[in-house]
């Protein structure tokens, strides 16, 4: 039995979070909304509680968990070196959408690391999320709140379809702000390494580093069987609708031309066609389901609503998507990337 508590992320108190803290201190199973996507708590230091993390997602145990704290004091409780560089990232990007990889020390269990020496370590900014790690006095490991392979959360109405029944408590703090992961950055490598794209972009992170690599597996498909990304969960076809999905670059016009022809054929075969539109494009489209993910004007929007119309898509039993491309500079790379991978990297050039 699930239970599902509503709080307010502007007006509530330690109290509301009392019954939350003692189940994730007891070792139990809880969602919270962060600033990025939800999250599936436990104690992260606890490994039978981060093995029902995995449980509860279906998630492959190779695949670690990022652990949440509430002060960069924190770190050196878990981190067996903290580099000069995560100590600038740190004051530059935190409490926040950022992810740091540092080597772990001997506190934080294989379990959670899935096996890995490293550990990834982040300081939301969501004020619930943050409360909820002060009040139960532990690191909080979270995966997004989906079941492995479903688009990430963004509202609490997503966790509850993916999880109802299988976690001890869901806390429903509306929808997200930005609405996809944190951008992960490696600090063991010799270079900083971008190993997922976020809201923190590359350009972002470069102007306090000074140089920043980027997983090159970001954009494109890495078609070689043996490559093996540096963030295990980055290989996994993910955030995955129910549809195929298909992505259409090129000419915005000739873009949405391409699409209503396609469409059209599809309905005259008795497919039902789902179309990612902008608030620009919307009205041009007379045919198939067409949903629009935010305006070009504001990439911010975009983000916000990719993963919640990928949902909305599977919810109406849609059996193919196509989707217009956005430019892949700033925070369009984290939208590209996400979108990318839900397609199966299947991208039409058009031009
Ligand atoms: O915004 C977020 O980061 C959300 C919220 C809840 O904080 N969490 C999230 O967690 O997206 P998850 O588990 O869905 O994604 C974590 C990613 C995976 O791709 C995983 O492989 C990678 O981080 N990761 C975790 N620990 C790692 C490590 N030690 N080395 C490399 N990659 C790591
Ligand atoms: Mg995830």
């Amino acid at each position: 039995n699930t239970i599902v508590k509503k709080i307010n992320e502007d007006n509530f108190t330690d109290t509301d979070l009392c019954e939350a803290a003692k189940i994730l201190r007891e070792g139990g199973l809880v969602a919270f909304p962060t600033e990025t996507v939800y999250g599936l708590g436990a104690n992260g230091l606890d490994e039978k509680a981060s093995k029902k993390i995995y449980e509860a997602k279906g998630r492959p145990s190779d695949n670690p968990l990022i652990l949440h704290i509430a002060d960069v004091d924190s770190l050196y409780e878990i981190a067996s070196e903290v580099p000069e560089s995560a100590k600038r990232l740190a004051d530059e990007f935190w409490p926040g959408p950022l992810t740091m990889i540092l080597k772990k020390n001997n506190k934080v269990p294989y379990s959670t690391t899935g096996g890995l020496e490293s550990v990834a370590i982040r300081m939301p900014e969501h004020k619930i999320a943050l409360a909820l790690i002060k009040e139960s006095g532990l690191y909080i490991a979270a995966p997004s709140a989906n079941t492995s392979g479903k688009p990430s959360p963004t509202k609490a109405e997503h966790v509850i379809k993916d999880l109802n029944g299988k976690v001890d408590m869901i806390i429903d703090g509306g929808k997200v702000g930005i609405g996809l992961e944190s951008t992960i950055i490696d600090l063991t490598s010799k270079v900083p390494t971008i190993l997922r794209p976020g809201y923190i972009t590359e350009e972002m992170l470069n102007n306090v580093l000074g140089t920043v690599d980027t997983d090159k597996a970001i954009l494109k498909e890495n078609k070689d069987k043996n490559y093996k990304p540096k963030a295990p969960g980055m290989k996994y076809k993910h955030y995955a609708p129910k549809a195929n999905l298909t992505i259409f670059e090129g000419n915005e016009a000739t873009v949405i031309d391409e699409i209503i022809k396609r469409t059209m054929e599809k309905q005259t075969q008795g497919v039902k066609v789902g179309i990612i539109a902008t608030d620009e494009s919307k009205e041009k489209y007379q045919c198939g389901v067409v949903k629009t993910i935010g305006s070009r004007k504001n990439n911010k929007s975009i983000a916000r609503g990719l993963y919640e119309i990928l949902r909305d898509f599977d919810d109406l039993d849609v059996d193919v998507i196509y989707s217009e491309s956005f430019l892949d500079n700033n925070l369009g790379q984290a939208i590209m990337n996400r979108l990318l991978k839900a397609s199966g990297y299947d991208l039409i050039n058009v031009r």
